[in-house]
């Protein structure tokens, strides 16, 4: 701790314009499917800072909600298993709901959460993520919006920890620990 070394992987500014152009993508597709308001499920706590500044680019009526799922222990690598550690408080009966992700890994947490929310009768069920790593994945998942693929590299900053650091951090780090 405290000695991981850090190198540069996204700047602030690229973030800023990742999450514009998502913003827009979602809109586009949110007016050619008709729907007119909604229902952001966010996953804490990595994607709080994705979710603040995309849906301020989504001139859209919405809601937010929070679930926390754990699927890592302590350290890089995933225990395989996801358990829901808090619960969403918003009905999802009937909502177009966009959950939105910091990065998809594995696949594993963002596979439980689609399927935990298909169950709960939504109109419509999208996935956005900041990241995603398609070389680590080991369960498919279809991802609507995605701001960049990234190659295996394990990284920090804006809402992403190592062991609940540098969530703080207003750029991404890729992090050699
Ligand atoms: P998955 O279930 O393996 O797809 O893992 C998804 C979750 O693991 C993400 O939402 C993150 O919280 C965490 N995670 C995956 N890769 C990274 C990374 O490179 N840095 C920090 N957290 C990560
Ligand atoms: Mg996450």
């Amino acid at each position: 701790m405290g000695d991981d070394k850090l190198t540069l992987f996204l700047s602030a500014d690229e973030i800023h314009q990742l999450n514009v152009q998502l913003g827009k993508t979602i809109t586009q597709t949110c007016q050619k499917n008709g729907i007119e308001s909604l229902l952001c499920v966010v996953t804490l706590k990595g994607a709080i800072f994705f979710a603040a500044d995309l849906i301020r680019h989504i001139p859209i009526p919405l809601k937010i909600d929070f679930i926390r799922l754990s699927s890592y222990g302590a350290g890089t690598s995933s225990s395989g298993t996801v358990r829901v550690v808090k619960d969403l408080e918003t009905s999802i009966e009937g909502q177009h709901v966009l959950i939105l992700d910091e990065i998809v890994d594995s696949g594993r947490t963002i596979a439980f959460l689609i399927e935990k929310v298909s169950n709960l009768a939504p109109k419509s069920v999208r996935v956005a993520t900041l990241l995603s790593k398609p070389s680590r994945r080991e369960v498919p998942v279809q991802i609507d919006f995605c701001g960049k693929e990234i190659d295996d590299t394990f990284v920090v900053g804006y809402g992403l920890d190592y062991n609940e650091r540098y969530r703080e951090l207003k750029d991404i780090y890729s992090v050699v620990t």
